[in-house]
Order: C-alpha cells, then structure tokens, then sequence
C-alpha cells in the first residue's frame, strides 16, 4: 500500500512538522508502506500533481499548524478524494481557531479558562484583564508567540516582540497550577501525563529541547482525577468532531480542571507526548501510523 506523508508546511511549526514527518516515514516504512514524503510548500499545484502522480491509498498529514492543521489542506485532500489521517476540514478549523474552540467547549460544559479577544494596541495601553494573564495568537500551535504577562510588562513585551500573528490577540487569565496532557485515539483517552517544566511555562523550547521538560506518565494523581481528565479529553474530541488522534492540553488549579485546547495533529517527534502514550497503551509507534493510515477518511 502506498501512503504519501505531507510534512514541513508553511507555519511556524515547520521545523517541528519535520521532524513529526520524518518519525511518521520511518515508522511506516517498518510497517511496510511504499512511502513518499512530500515537504509542503505554497506551490499547491505541484502538490496536486504529486499526489495524483504517486495516488496513494492514504495520506499522512503530519503538518502542524496553518494551512496544515487548519483545515486548509484537509479541504485540498476533499477535492482530491483522498483519504487522509487525523481530522477533517471543520473539525480542524474549529479547534485551530482558539476562539471558536472556546465558545464551543463552554457551551457544551468544558471549562475553559476566562478570556476574551483583544487587539494589540488594546494591551499595549492598558492590561486587559487581571494580571497574570496568557497571550496567545488566535491560531497558532507549539506554543509560538505564547507569552505570560505577570509584571505590568503589557506594553512592554509588544513592543520589544515582532508579533507576526495578526492584530488580533486572545487573552486568558493565567491558571496557577498543574499541566496534564490526555490523547483521545478512536475515541478513548491513552492516558494522563503531567509536564514539568523549569521554565516559566511549557513554552516552545520546554517542548523541544533535549532536556526542556520532565513528562511523568502515568500521571501521579488520584484515580478520579485521572479519569475525570480523561474525560474532560473525550468530550473535547467529541465536541469539535475529531477524527483519528487528538491531544487535549489541560490546567489543573487545585480544584478544578481547565481545557486550554485541543491538537488536531499532535507532534511526533521522539520528545513529543501522544508516541508515549501509545507506547504505554501498548501500541508501538509503527502500529500507531499504522492505525491512523488504516483508518484514514475523506
Ligand atoms: N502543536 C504541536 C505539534 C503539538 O500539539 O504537539
Ligand atoms: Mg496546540
């Protein structure tokens, strides 16, 4: 069977895409796909022509971010007729989409943490809400441009950053605590792993660098909370219509449990957090490419 692995891509996450792509060629190669890795560019009709040329039974989107993960490609592959891994257009847009992914998370009873969509200048005069608070871009993953506003540092972290990510800005209040990770994978949750970090927060380093995170998995909670985390994963998944692999992000204040958002197409890098919890699950990561190829829609 043949199975063409889309990687790279046109995001920030480039660099990590890469890296997922090449883990996922391997991996399928092991489990005995013909595989050809495609690195997405902006020319989209070469890519066309590409995969009508290879036609392969399935495509491995390990993209990450816009264009990728976004929905973006998802509706090219609609056109095409191809069957491709992880979620569809709508799915993927709406969990991309912070915003859109937090409206609909509250109103299906998802606790998300409080926030609201301000423009630039907007923090650049005046904090928005109650320090400390979370910037982030509206649609951006692996953390990029992610920053934590403690001090009265507002103006100042703008404009010293370059900011690339549009005008618009999401702010959320910042949630004291624990970090826990769930992967939802055909509709039931992996496990639970919590992130250590020394750094101020799990930021893009933290992710990738050797040495940037501690993951404890299984986490070292108590049962319920492990389970009522696994839920919270599910219903996640659920809520957005996800298909194949998901990764929820999660705080833990204590009390209660906040849903930061949900990863179309978690990294699978060899530091990334769903290939641990499948190897847990006891599926290694060819059986885990396998699984997403062979169970690839349109
Ligand atoms: N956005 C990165 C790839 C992740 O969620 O793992
Ligand atoms: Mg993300």
């Amino acid at each position: 069977r043949k199975v063409a692995v889309l990687l790279g891509g046109l995001s920030a996450e480039r660099e990590v895409s890469l890296n997922s792509g090449a883990n996922a060629v391997q991996a399928l190669e092991q489990a005995g796909y013909a595989v050809k890795a495609i690195d997405v560019s902006r020319d989209i009709p070469t890519l066309v022509r590409d995969l009508q040329k290879i036609g392969p039974d399935a495509v491995f989107n390990a993209l990450h971010g816009r264009y990728g993960e976004d929905g973006c490609m998802q509706g090219i592959l609609n056109i095409l007729g191809l069957p491709y891994t992880h979620s569809g257009l709508l799915a993927s847009g709406l969990a991309m989409d912070k915003p859109s992914a937090r409206r609909l998370f509250a109103e299906h009873g998802l606790r998300v943490a409080e926030g609201k969509v301000v423009t630039r200048e907007e923090i650049m005069v005046a904090d928005p809400m109650r320090r400390p608070y979370v910037v982030k871009p509206l649609n951006e993953g692996s953390s990029v441009g992610v920053a934590i506003v403690r001090e009265s540092d507002n103006a100042r972290y703008f404009a010293n950053s370059e900011w690339p990510y549009g005008d618009q800005v999401l702010v959320e209040s910042y949630i004291p605590g624990r970090e826990f990770t769930v992967a939802v994978m055909d509709g039931h949750a992996l496990g639970v792993t919590e992130i250590h970090t020394d750094r101020t927060f799990y930021d893009y380093d933290a992710k990738y660098a050797a040495g940037g995170s501690v993951h404890t998995l299984p986490a070292q909670i108590d049962p319920e909370l492990y389970t009522a985390c696994q839920r919270v994963a599910i219903q996640a998944h659920q809520t957005l219509g996800c298909r194949g692999i998901s990764r929820a992000d999660l705080r833990f204040d204590g009390k209660d449990i906040y849903l930061l958002e949900v990863n179309t197409q978690p990294g699978m890098t060899r530091t990334s957090l769903v290939p641990e919890q499948a190897d847990l699950a006891g599926i290694p990561f060819p059986d885990l490419c396998t699984w997403l190829v062979e169970t690839a829609e349109c």
